[in-house]
């Protein structure tokens, strides 16, 4: 056994988190794509199960009063809440992330006066919230400016109406400044809406305590609640009142059941939904979130980093110089819970040969691997062994 190796059990004999493993359902390979597809939680089968054959199959249309079914939206949100650092009556859940950032960058638009002409996006988003805010910029007549996100401060002026900026980016797993860029963006007169999407469930994101106005994110990595299951949106309390969905549904109605022809927006966080909502996926993630009893965002964040260092010295140490190199920042303030490395020329063939040994990570164009790091079953020796079939692969 390697030096690495025997430093890896002891990490895991260590690690306080150890014990949530047994609440996933895993195989004997390594699963590393926590980022793009969390694992599933034992809870979730039954549970579903039970929601479509007790309160579907028996119970039928009295589970939208008798099974929690209307108010799941809020009350999910609710449990999603201290995840991200909100108190209660902030977060609505459903529809996709896509949908969500219509509804934020619209929102958030409508928030500032008609002086305000420019959206400003990152330049280096993930493409879809790119393509959204392009629309959103159409559709509330402003003008579209990517920036780097480094760059945000320096573009800003009594121009810019609202941000859009990624937490952490999906390529190269960097985490951006939440603080003082949201800082920055208010200083301007302006609106911060962030994606949460890889930062949510993997480290502390303070939306109360940083004054993030508008956010949005997915639940099917950190969060695992499944594929395709429901997204979020937080408006802050303060803003709750002005805030003016461009998609106001009978589900964000003040009255859903009135049937009224005019619209009037409910109060509160449930001014964000819109349509009936997807309950079998809700309810799926409801009982996933589960594993987050008693689990602290802090404890998370801790091991996260634990175990991307340990990644990189186990990379440093078994793959041969010069054949990867990492895009991720070594400083720990600047990192998200995944590793990217640029593998030139080959990095799509490589990712195939680890996934056929049990190492799963992703792959994304042109040179990119891809390796995420989910604190709750993702363990040292599984670190370890990742490295090491890598170096094997690549020597
Ligand atoms: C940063 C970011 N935003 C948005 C999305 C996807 O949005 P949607 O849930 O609409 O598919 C992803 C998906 O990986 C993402 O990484």
């Amino acid at each position: 056994m390697s030096d690495l190796a025997r430093t890896a059990q002891q990490y895991d004999a260590g690690d306080p988190l150890a014990g949530l493993r047994a609440l996933f359902v895993l195989d004997d390979g390594v699963y590393l794509d926590g980022n793009s597809l969390g694992a599933l939680p034992r809870s979730v089968p039954g549970r579903v199960e039970d929601v479509v054959r007790r309160q579907w199959g028996a119970l039928k249309i009295r589970s939208w009063d008798e099974s929690g079914w209307w108010t799941a939206p809020e009350r999910i949100g609710d449990r999603i809440a201290p995840l991200v650092g909100a108190a209660a009556g902030q977060i609505v859940v459903g529809d996709s992330t896509s949908v969500n950032v219509l509804k934020a960058l619209v929102g958030a638009v409508r928030l500032v006066d008609d002086a305000r002409d420019e959206i400003v996006v990152d330049a280096t988003t993930f493409p879809t919230d790119g393509y959204i805010a392009e629309s959103a910029a159409r559709l509330t007549g402003r003008t579209l400016r990517p920036v780097r996100p480094a760059e945000v401060p320096a573009a800003l002026s009594g121009r810019t109406a609202a941000v859009l900026l990624n937490h952490v980016d999906y390529r190269t797993g960097r985490l951006h400044d939440l603080p003082s860029l949201t800082a920055a963006v208010h200083a301007a007169g302006a609106i911060a809406v962030w994606d949460l999407c890889h930062s949510a469930g993997a480290l502390p994101v303070g939306l109360d305590e940083h004054g993030v106005d508008l956010a949005v994110g997915c639940t099917y990595k950190y969060l695992n609640g499944g594929p395709g299951s429901p997204a979020y949106l937080y408006v802050r309390r303060e803003l709750q009142d002005r805030f003016d969905s461009p998609l106001p549904g009978w589900n964000s109605h003040a009255e859903p059941f009135g049937m009224r022809e005019d619209y009037e927006p409910a109060a509160g966080a449930l001014r964000g939904r819109v349509g009936t909502p997807d309950i079998l996926s809700m309810l799926a993630l409801e009982a996933a979130l589960e594993v987050w009893d008693g689990v602290s965002i802090d404890a998370v964040r801790t091991k996260s980093l634990a175990l991307t260092d340990f990644f990189l010295e186990c990379v440093r140490a078994y793959v041969p110089e010069g054949r990867v190199e990492s895009l991720t920042p070594v400083r720990h303030e600047e990192r998200g819970s995944q590793v990217a490395l640029r593998c030139s020329p080959d990095a799509g063939d490589v990712m195939k040969r680890l996934i056929e040994r049990g190492v799963v990570g992703d792959f994304r164009r042109p040179d990119v691997l891809r390796f995420g790091f989910t604190p709750l079953y993702v363990g040292f020796a599984d670190v370890e062994r990742a490295a090491r079939v890598l170096a094997e692969e690549l020597r």
